[in-house]
């Protein structure tokens, strides 16, 4: 498995791949690898003639305040697990590699990044889909691997490659869980012994939701409103939102269709969590 730090080495690679027919498939990420990322991982090697994993904490998509210098980096361990998954390529670039001197153009979207995380954290998916389109420009991929528990980034993704006529198919992947429920996350790591314990109430408010949903329930806002009950029992959590979506336009809807996302964010500690169910 090579690591490239470097556009060029990326670009000179993948010309000898394509120039032998191979498929590319591509899992961007930003390190410190948990069995998500190795959902994906193996997905994309089971669909492709080769796999590039990008590692890049990409620091246009934290805003002010936000954890871009304490993110979690294990470049070593990383590549260990890249490589027993069979992983061709590492994309392990500097942020001066990614943004040369001058940079200032981005893609940006409106509609699908007004709630939710797009609400609580402003400059995210612009720093999102200006990276991820770069990283598609540098790979090139035939096929990109993103997780379901990003469910507003996934939908923000399969957007911008549908408006802006990019030629990959985007694949996404179910959330990967710890065995009692906390849906797998680099950030995890924040939390301690305590917090971790009382993280389970985004797994258990995604439970309740989704039975809810699956009895029959048809007000989204009951369905939201139990789930608050739920989350405002715990009280080392603070809700930033819970919140019932189109799951296409990710707008705000107040009775259960489909396809339809929950999702929620929820403060365990300083610790930002997010979590969410689908009904498709
Ligand atoms: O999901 C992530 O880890 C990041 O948002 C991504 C897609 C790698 C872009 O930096």
């Amino acid at each position: 498995m090579q690591i490239a730090t470097t556009i060029q080495e990326v670009r000179t690679q993948i010309k000898e791949w394509k120039k032998e027919g191979a498929s590319v498939g591509f899992v961007p990420t930003m390190g410190y690898l948990h069995e998500g990322h190795g959902s994906l991982i193996s997905r994309a090697r089971a669909e492709n003639d080769k796999v590039v994993v990008s590692i890049f904490v990409n620091p246009m998509q934290f805003g002010p305040g936000e954890d871009l210098e304490s993110y979690p980096r294990d470049l070593e361990k990383d590549s260990a697990y890249c490589e027993s998954l069979g992983a061709d390529l590492i994309f392990h670039p500097e942020p001066s590699e990614m943004y040369t001197e001058g940079f200032c153009s981005y893609v940006d979207m409106s509609v699908l990044t007004e709630e939710l995380c797009g609400l609580s954290r402003p400059v995210h998916f612009r720093g999102v889909c200006t990276v991820v389109n770069k990283l598609f420009n540098i790979v090139q991929p035939n096929r990109a691997y993103f997780g379901q528990k990003d469910a507003q980034q996934l939908a923000v993704i399969k957007r911008m490659v549908e408006d802006l006529n990019m030629d990959l198919e985007i694949i996404g992947c179910p959330i990967v869980r710890e065995e009692d429920g906390l849906a797998k996350s680099s950030r995890n790591t924040y939390l301690s012994a305590q917090e971790r314990q009382a993280a389970l109430v985004l797994s258990q408010a995604v439970a309740l939701g989704e039975k809810l949903a699956a009895d029959g329930e048809t007000d989204a806002k009951k369905i939201v409103g139990e789930m608050i009950a739920l989350i405002e029992k715990e009280p080392m959590a603070r809700i930033d939102y819970v919140k019932a979506v189109d799951g296409l336009t990710m707008q705000q809807i107040d009775t259960v269709k489909r396809p339809m996302l929950i999702a929620l964010a929820v403060y365990v500690g300083k610790t930002r969590l997010i979590d969410n169910f689908m009904l498709s």
